[in-house]
């Protein structure tokens, strides 16, 4: 079957394999192809259990596999063979030399630059996927085009603003498809050449063009805004648990105000994932190399009010039981950086997890779809910790449960049947605030909300 337009993405993870499965599926006369230097990667999205836990993914997979969608490790054959590539390689922050631990690690992508430009044959559309720092596109056409080799490469940005667990649903009704170009005869017709593709399924008005440095930037700034308002509610628990008032009570109030919107206004342990952390670290390097200190140092701070909640977090537990946890037994519930995913970069749990381990806690890990990721992410610390799926066996003979991600399901548990299988005092810290404190309270626990007054039976 000859398809309308041939569509790669390098790069099979959690951004690139739900777009180009979207695409696929919304474009049936497009030939959309996923390549990965991961074989096991590629392999799991050609099985039936695919490497991400996303709701409604499987659904869309499946009926798009093996006839308009294609996942291979041949990278350079499909390079040759499709116009149109995403770049959906990881930018993950820099471990080592300058700007380490700031810096975004641009190592991926420059590979994959290179490689496109050594197995080009023709003209190539690249489209940025990947958040970048500003300016990427412009190094990125200097690699491209720097063997003088006469093939045209245009580079265009199409940040991507899903967020993880509710990927399909974002995917499928995006507030905003945003294509960045160069202002250019050939930059225009690329551009013009993804709205194509978008428009087949997302409103006229909701896709929206610009230069492409602001398009770059507008999904650091995004993220930055986002992450911000986490830290700006989360920065106001300590003076609500201190002074009697209630941070959901506060959010309601002020999230009331369509100036400022309802809308991620959840006080918490913290925020996780694999962005926020790493895109405002960028943002705040990149500040710092323009000699933008002030402006750096606004935005680095959004970082370290989440540092500190989720050290506080650890710290309540320490203080409320007594100063010491050591020997006690003490159950996560969740892993998850968010609820509806099994993705645990970033994610709080870990912290919480690494300095209960330093306290010599007898940890236990519950998580309806994160066990396997958490396992990786403490390996070397196994001793003293357990892994159980079912909560009720996981909290049973535990001092404490900490709540570290909002899985629905925990709203809903037994907590009587849960209390009487625990140590005494019990106690329930609740990093998400999803639980029915007052009830908890009843029942016996000693209960820790975050940003709202402590319950306790002292
Ligand atoms: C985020 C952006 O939302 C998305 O647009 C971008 O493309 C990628 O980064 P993601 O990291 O998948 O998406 O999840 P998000 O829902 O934004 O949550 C990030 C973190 O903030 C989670 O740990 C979440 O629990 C936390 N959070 C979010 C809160 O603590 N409170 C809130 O009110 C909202
Ligand atoms: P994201 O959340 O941004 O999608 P992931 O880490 O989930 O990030 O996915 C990035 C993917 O890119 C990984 O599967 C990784 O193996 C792949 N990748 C990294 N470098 C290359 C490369 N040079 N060629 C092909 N794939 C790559």
């Amino acid at each position: 079957m000859k398809f309308e337009k041939n569509i790669l993405c390098i790069g099979a993870g959690y951004v690139g394999g739900p777009t180009m499965a979207m695409i696929a599926y919304k474009c049936p006369q497009y030939k959309v192809t996923v390549v990965d230097i991961n074989p096991e990667r590629i392999a799991q999205w050609n099985s039936s259990t695919l490497p991400i836990y996303e709701p409604g993914l499987d659904e869309i997979v499946k009926v798009t596999r093996g006839k308009n969608l294609f996942f291979s490790t041949d990278i350079e054959k499909a390079i040759r063979e499709n116009e149109i590539i995403f770049v959906s390689v990881n930018t993950p922050t820099k471990s080592f030399g300058a700007g380490a631990g700031m810096a975004a690690d641009l190592q991926y992508w420059e590979k994959t630059a290179r490689q496109i430009r050594e197995h080009s044959t023709s003209h190539k559309i690249i489209v940025e996927k990947s958040t970048f720092p500003v300016k990427t596109a412009f190094a990125m056409e200097r690699i491209l085009t720097s063997t003088h080799n006469g093939i045209i490469f245009d580079v265009v940005s199409n940040p991507e603003f899903l967020a993880e667990g509710t990927a399909v649903k974002d995917l499928e009704n995006p507030d905003r498809v945003l294509i960045g170009s160069r202002e250019t005869v050939s930059g225009l017709k690329a551009r013009d050449e993804l709205v194509e593709i978008f428009a087949k399924w997302v409103p006229r008005d909701r896709i929206i063009t610009s230069n492409i440095w602001s398009s770059e930037l507008s999904k650091l700034v995004a993220n930055a805004f986002l992450a911000q308002r986490v830290s700006s509610i989360n920065s106001f628990t300590p003076l609500c648990e201190k002074s009697d008032a209630d941070i959901k009570e506060v959010a309601r109030a002020v999230g009331m105000d369509p100036r400022v919107g309802d809308k991620f206004l959840n006080a918490g342990i913290g925020f996780g994932g694999s962005c926020f952390k790493k895109d405002i670290l960028s943002l705040v390097y990149m500040c710092r190399q323009y000699g933008l200190d002030e402006v750096a140092d606004y935005w680095e701070a959004v970082v370290k009010i989440n540092e500190y909640q989720k050290e506080r977090f650890v710290l309540n537990m320490l203080h409320a039981m007594f100063n010491t946890l050591a020997g006690k037994k003490v159950c996560l519930f969740g892993f998850a950086f968010k609820a509806n995913t099994g993705d645990t970069r970033e994610s709080p749990a870990i912290f919480v997890a690494r300095r209960l381990l330093e306290e010599k806690v007898n940890l236990v890990i519950t998580d309806p779809k994160a066990l396997n990721n958490a396992k990786n992410d403490l390996k070397g610390f196994e001793t003293g910790i357990t892994f159980i799926e079912d909560p009720y066996k996981a909290a049973s003979g535990c001092d404490a449960i900490a709540v570290v991600t909002e899985w629905d399901m925990y709203a809903g548990l037994d907590f009587e049947k849960i209390y009487d299988s625990m140590a005494k005092p019990a106690f329930i810290f609740d990093g998400r605030n999803i639980l029915d404190h007052k009830k908890l309270y009843e029942t016996g626990f000693n209960v820790f909300p975050t940003g709202k007054p402590a319950l306790t039976h002292f």
